[in-house]
């Protein structure tokens, strides 16, 4: 019996919800310990701020969006004694092994906070699905089918008044939301983070389209995180960044059509689906998914496996090492981008 401490970081994600209660379920039922939820990622470890989860107050969670212990992006190592005050916390509260539920950044400061010396077991999550050493994460086929539904809808739209709809998904390094939405969806071309695009190529894709099909509308998906070739990053919303050092990204959708618009002369507009990807039931993969690694983390923390991270590796689920998994962002598969490239234009 141990005193497993758990939290969710970063941006929320479909399917973080069947994480907490398998981890609740497996770790009471199975080894009779205590488990506690910290409230609002680290910024609820470094104010000791957490509650007791139970087979009560974590039942009737499998198909809810969010996180019932609220999230946030706190860097605990851009605080003033933030990890001192975080193994205090943990100290207080008698936490043996902590279970971080979270992307990049919340999984690097597990990673630290391994290296001082405290146990801990992260789950990967990300809607962006571009954490490295695992084949998915729960949530992204959330928001690909969220995006797929999207852009069926604006097909219609678009068709009925002949213009060009530019609709920006999620994908701050990684296309994999804009690449499997814009295949699902039939899109005309995809923009994506790992290839910087130059719009006049766009432009000839939709020029191609209506010449070879007589069809006088078209679909374009971008990644938020989508570049030009001649140069100048990513499209950000305003100027400001999180205590990660991330830019809010958001708006080349807007300068995309303008720019299709007069090049093409067809009527062009945007749509930017924002959080709208991130929100609400997680589809039976994630929650399967989701409590698939509960289950592995919770094994991992009871048998004293820390500073690793539960993996999907083909159908299996694995414990990675949380350095592997950090190293770098899982970019897209070149082919699956390939594959999508046959239905431009
Ligand atoms: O990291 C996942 C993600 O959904 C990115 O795709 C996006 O850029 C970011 O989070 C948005 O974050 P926020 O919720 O802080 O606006």
């Amino acid at each position: 019996m141990a005193r497993i401490g758990l939290l969710t970081g970063g941006g929320d994600c479909p399917g973080l919800n069947p994480v907490i209660r398998a981890v609740v379920r497996k770790g009471i039922d199975t080894y009779g310990h205590e488990i506690f939820g910290f409230r609002k990622g680290w910024k609820g470890v470094l104010e000791n701020d957490a509650t007791e989860l139970t087979r009560e107050n974590t039942s009737g969670i499998l198909h809810k969006g969010g996180t019932i212990l609220g999230t946030s992006r706190t860097n605990v190592y851009k605080i003033e004694d933030g990890e001192a005050r975080v193994l205090t916390s943990l100290k207080e509260r008698g936490i043996d092994v902590l279970i971080p539920i979270g992307g990049d950044d919340t999984l690097g400061v597990a990673r630290k906070l391994f290296a001082a010396g405290f146990p801990t077991v992260g789950v990967p999550k990300t809607i962006d699905n571009d954490l490295n050493a695992t084949d998915f994460t729960f949530g992204f086929q959330t928001a690909v089918q969220i995006a797929t539904e999207a852009i069926d809808r604006l097909h219609s739209t678009a068709e009925s008044h002949d213009r060009v709809i530019v609709c920006e998904v999620m994908g701050r390094d990684a296309g994999w939301i804009a690449t499997w939405a814009g295949l699902a969806g039939g899109a005309d071309v995809i923009l994506v983070p790992e290839r910087p695009f130059d719009v006049e190529e766009v432009c000839e894709h939709i020029r191609h389209r209506v010449a070879t099909t007589g069809r006088t509308f078209a679909i374009v998906v971008v990644a938020e995180g989508a570049t030009r070739a001649d140069g100048g990053g990513a499209t950000t919303a305003d100027e400001a960044t999180d205590s990660f050092g991330h830019a809010r990204l958001g708006g080349i959708a807007f300068e995309l059509e303008k720019e299709i618009e007069a090049r093409t002369r067809l009527e062009s507009r945007a749509t930017v689906l924002g959080h709208i990807q991130r929100g609400g039931s997680p589809v039976a993969y994630d929650r399967v998914l989701g409590t698939r690694f509960g289950v592995a983390a919770i094994d991992a923390a009871s048998s004293g496996q820390y500073g690793v991270m539960t993996a999907l590796r083909g159908t299996k689920i694995e414990l990675v090492p949380l350095d592997e998994a950090l190293k770098e962002p899982k970019l897209l598969d070149p082919e699956l981008y390939e594959t999508a490239q046959v239905f431009f234009g």
